[in-house]
């Protein structure tokens, strides 16, 4: 008897990591199709999707946006040229927690457009952020730190030039601070992000390590593409 539970633990023991050797690698390729499904509009609005390659970096120790983590910058070239970057903003405040946002910016400053990646908000309220729910996340896109003024980005509530979705301003807006500090954020450190893929600098964003070049070949101080390289001095 204890025999053939034994053995019948073993067998099941075996096929649970059977299923997940087998199953795991197509998790992780769906995972990145829907990933990338995600990040195509806002590549769409940067440049012709067959003329961008994209190159990733790691931010070691971050500024406000991302929260505490780690966090990664995708810098997006169009032929060749900077042309935008894509990045992930965590809004603190929203009503029911923070709102993880997919921003693109083109390297003009303006809005390429904005995703959606994760929040808590209220169904019917604060979930209308979500593009399938209203179009108020839509009317972002193009604007930028000339358009409407830096000082009227707020919603109109806080005297701003963004009407807030009715019944949710808190999360309007943890939204539009978080739009207009991104912006703020790629204003002040456009040229230093892409050049911190070539140049071994001491600028003021501290470590960034390259971690994974798509399509686009070794370039500057850091080595080949993945490798784990430290730029600037004592920050690795
Ligand atoms: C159950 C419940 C859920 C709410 N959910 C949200 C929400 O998701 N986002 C939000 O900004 N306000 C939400 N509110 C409303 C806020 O408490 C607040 O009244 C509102 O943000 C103020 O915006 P308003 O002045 O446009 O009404 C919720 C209120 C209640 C009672």
């Amino acid at each position: 008897m204890a025999a053939t539970l034994g053995l019948t633990a073993v067998l099941c023991a075996s096929a649970v990591k059977l299923f997940h050797a087998v199953g795991q690698p197509h998790v992780l390729a769906a995972a990145q199709a829907f990933q990338e499904a995600r990040l195509r509009p806002l590549l769409a609005a940067i440049g012709p999707l067959d003329s961008l390659t994209r190159e990733t970096l790691e931010l070691a120790r971050l500024h406000d946006l991302h929260g505490k983590g780690p966090a990664t910058i995708e810098l997006v070239y169009a032929d060749g040229e900077p042309a935008g970057l894509l990045l992930t903003a965590r809004a603190e405040k929203g009503y029911a927690g923070p709102i993880r946002l997919l921003i693109g910016v083109r390297v003009d400053g303006t809005l390429s457009g904005i995703r959606v990646l994760e929040h808590s908000e209220t169904p019917g309220l604060g979930d209308r952020i979500e593009p399938g729910k209203s179009d108020w996340l839509a009317r972002f896109k193009g604007r930028s730190l000339a358009d409407p003024d830096r000082a009227a980005w707020a919603i109109a509530r806080d005297g701003g030039r963004f009407d807030q979705l009715t019944g949710a301003s808190i999360t309007s807006r943890a939204v539009v601070r978080a739009l207009r500090d991104t912006l703020v954020y790629v204003d002040e450190r456009l040229e230093a992000l892409f050049a911190a893929a070539t140049v071994d600098t001491d600028w003021s964003l501290n470590a960034i390590t390259r971690m994974a070049a798509t399509g686009r070949p070794t370039r500057g101080a850091h080595g080949p593409a993945g490798a784990d390289t430290c730029p600037v001095r004592g920050e690795c």
